[in-house]
């Protein structure tokens, strides 16, 4: 019975957990990029580089989700604790495979955003997925919290340390 992440698969978590943040906290920038792109103005080489960086970092996202779900399907994950409720076993795994969804999916409007000047691509990106992204976060650290402090289980140290 496996009962804490792998070592690739705690690595992928946290690398991604880093870059995926960083896309949504520092994407300003990006604002600015896509009114001067999509409003066919000239686009200043500062602001440029810095779409180029928000665009890599989401396409390393997209490789480290696939490689992710390879890991996901070939190692599993350990079974949720007894002492959670199966009310929120069926929350949190909605909350993981949907977060599966977003961190493939929102790479993909990217692209279509940014390589192919597509619209609505652009206006899903920044739009209901930046929120469904956000929410999904939030949900789950409430869900990390109240294991920790709650139900008093070991899941942080099953993607941390592995000791369980
Ligand atoms: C999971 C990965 C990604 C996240 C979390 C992310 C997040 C964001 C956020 C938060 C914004 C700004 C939204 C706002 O205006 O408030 C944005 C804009 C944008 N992103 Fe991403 N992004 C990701 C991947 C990508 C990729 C892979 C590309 C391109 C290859 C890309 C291209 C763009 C473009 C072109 C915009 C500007 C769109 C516009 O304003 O019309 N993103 N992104
Ligand atoms: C952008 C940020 C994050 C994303 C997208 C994310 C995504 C995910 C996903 C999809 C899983 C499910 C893994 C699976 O079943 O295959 C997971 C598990 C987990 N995450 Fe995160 N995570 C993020 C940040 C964090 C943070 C900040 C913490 C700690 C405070 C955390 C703690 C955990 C723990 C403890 C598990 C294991 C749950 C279990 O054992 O069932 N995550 N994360």
């Amino acid at each position: 019975m496996k009962t804490a992440f792998s070592i690739p698969q705690r690595i992928v978590h946290w690398l991604m957990a880093v870059l995926i943040l960083f896309n949504l906290l520092f994407s300003d920038v990006m604002t600015t990029f896509g009114e001067l792109y999509f409003g066919d103005k000239p686009i200043p080489p500062d602001v440029m580089s810095s779409a180029n960086i928000h665009a890599y970092v989401g396409i390393a996202i997209l490789a480290l989700a696939l490689t992710r779900l390879c890991l996901r399907i070939a190692q599993g994950a350990p079974a949720h604790p007894p002492e959670e409720p199966a009310f929120f076993r069926f929350v949190a795994t909605i909350v993981h495979w949907s977060l599966y969804a977003m961190f493939i999916i929102m790479p993909f409007a990217g692209i279509g955003a940014f390589y192919f000047k597509n619209s609505t691509a652009a206006f899903a990106h920044i739009g209901w997925m930046k929120t469904a992204l956000w929410v999904l976060i939030g949900l789950h650290l409430l869900g990390v919290l109240a294991h920790q402090f709650y139900w008093k289980t070991n899941i942080l140290r099953r993607m941390t340390t592995g000791r369980t």
